[in-house]
């Protein structure tokens, strides 16, 4: 496979950009070599610099869950680029905007718009805290929510002591506003509410966690977390910037048959363009200025572009409830493929999937939180993930990170990959 032109721009990009890269994860560290520069993407393709073809599971990390350029999506920004880029005023579809979302995620009654999702994390933090009047919150080990100074933080010696900075430039100050707890181990978070009785102004978690590979949340361990919440007034944020339209039209919530207070979003919510929100209990909602005193505010939160993208998706999602299952015959046919091949090679790697979500852990333990993620061979799915590029198959460049599909991946598609799947274990093992 021939990348030259790819190679060449990564050495332009690093005289300007940091590493070379937008986003780090896109730079290839985990798994080694170079990343490669990418032209055009059409449904479930993309292509590089060099021309190379690519099925993409990536999606951008998520938004795409129609493949890329899908013509409803195109037609919708086309029509509104027409009428103009920004105006920093209100404008109709962000009502239309902010109705369906409320009609596909009836835990949400308010939303307010932004222009990622590490934006829509920090301002529900920040909203519950305006609420509730407390500082702390909890989050858990493995779980992202984008790069707020807050987030960035991972245990001291034992969950009941202070966080510590995972980045410098995080202050040991907004450490200090951050717990860690274990996922699906209520017993920690029992503990950390106990020792910080009525300090605890929110918990927040990925119901559906992805930035870990995937993981799900146990049935019994998320009830008990909202009961939790109940009894100790502490706000209950989903983030659902990856889980949300994706799992389902209405979010990992609507799976886990479980309502959060607010509910984080993201990627899809933006058919492509850079969108978040959050939302949720009007109560809490109305908070928010200007109705309230908890400050928050975009120049560009709202734009009509992204509104216009996003409504075509979630219209698109409303209009078309089979796409799930869809999905899920699609995404099953994968595993099924995968399973086999394992199965072939002798291994009983740990495999996750939720609907359209999936991820093969190079471990033979089953993966139900952080510490069992850390016991896959990083190593071996740089290997992995190099074998698959080589036949065409684009997917995350890290472990723990979600495979995507797409309802533009076709038969033909997974049936490549499947192939692709069988030849790569057997040269790496
Ligand atoms: C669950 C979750 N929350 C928050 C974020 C941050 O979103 P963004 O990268 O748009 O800031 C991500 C990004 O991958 C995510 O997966």
């Amino acid at each position: 496979m021939n990348t030259e032109k790819s190679k060449q721009l990564f050495e332009e990009a690093k005289k300007y950009i940091p590493g070379g890269v937008n986003s780090p994860v896109r730079a290839f560290k985990s798994v080694g070599g170079d990343p490669l520069f990418i032209k055009k993407g059409k449904g479930s393709k993309f292509w590089d610099a060099d021309g190379n073809e690519y099925i993409d599971y990536i999606g951008s990390w998520g938004p795409h869950l129609f493949g890329h350029n899908p013509s409803f999506i195109i037609d919708a920004l086309k029509a509104a680029i027409e009428n103009g880029t920004s105006f920093g005023a209100p404008t109709e579809m962000e009502i239309k905007m902010a109705e369906i979302i409320t009609q596909l995620v009836p835990s949400v009654e308010m939303v307010r718009m932004v222009n990622s999702g590490t934006e829509a994390t920090m301002s529900a933090v920040r909203a519950a805290r305006g609420y509730n009047g407390r500082e702390k919150f909890i989050k858990f080990e493995g779980c992202y929510h984008g790069h707020a100074d807050y987030f960035l933080i991972k245990a001291g010696s034992g969950a009941l002591t202070l966080g510590i900075p995972t980045s410098p430039g995080v202050t040991k100050g907004n450490a200090a506003d951050t717990l860690l707890a274990d996922y699906n181990d209520i017993g920690s978070i029992k503990k950390l509410v106990s020792a910080n009785k009525n300090e605890i102004a929110a918990v927040i978690i990925e119901p559906i966690a992805g930035n870990m590979g995937v993981v799900k949340v146990k049935d019994d361990f998320i009830k008990e977390l909202r009961a939790i919440c109940d009894e100790e007034k502490i706000v209950l944020i989903f983030d659902e910037v990856m889980t949300g339209f994706r799992v389902a039209a209405g979010g990992a919530q609507e799976v886990l048959g479980i309502k959060p207070d607010l509910s984080t979003f993201g990627k899809i919510i933006g058919g492509g363009l850079p969108v978040g929100a959050f939302g949720g209990k009007k109560e809490i909602m109305e908070k928010i200025a200007p109705s309230g005193p908890v400050y928050q505010a975009g120049t560009l939160s709202g734009n009509p572009l992204a509104m216009a993208a996003g409504y075509a998706a979630l219209k698109h999602i409303k209009d078309n409830p089979s796409i799930y299952k869809e999905l899920e015959e699609k995404s099953s046919y994968l595993e099924k493929g995968f399973k086999k091949n394992l199965e072939a090679v002798g291994k009983n790697y740990a495999m996750n999937r939720v609907g359209s979500m999936m991820c093969m852990f190079f471990t033979e333990k089953p993966v139900n939180d952080f510490k069992s993620a850390l016991t896959s061979d990083t190593a071996l799915y740089g290997k992995y993930f190099h074998e698959m590029l080589n036949r065409g198959i684009y997917l995350a460049p890290a472990q723990f990170e979600a495979l995507f599909i797409s309802t533009a991946h076709s038969k033909e598609n997974l049936d490549k990959t499947i192939k692709a799947h069988k030849e790569a274990l057997e040269n790496i093992l």
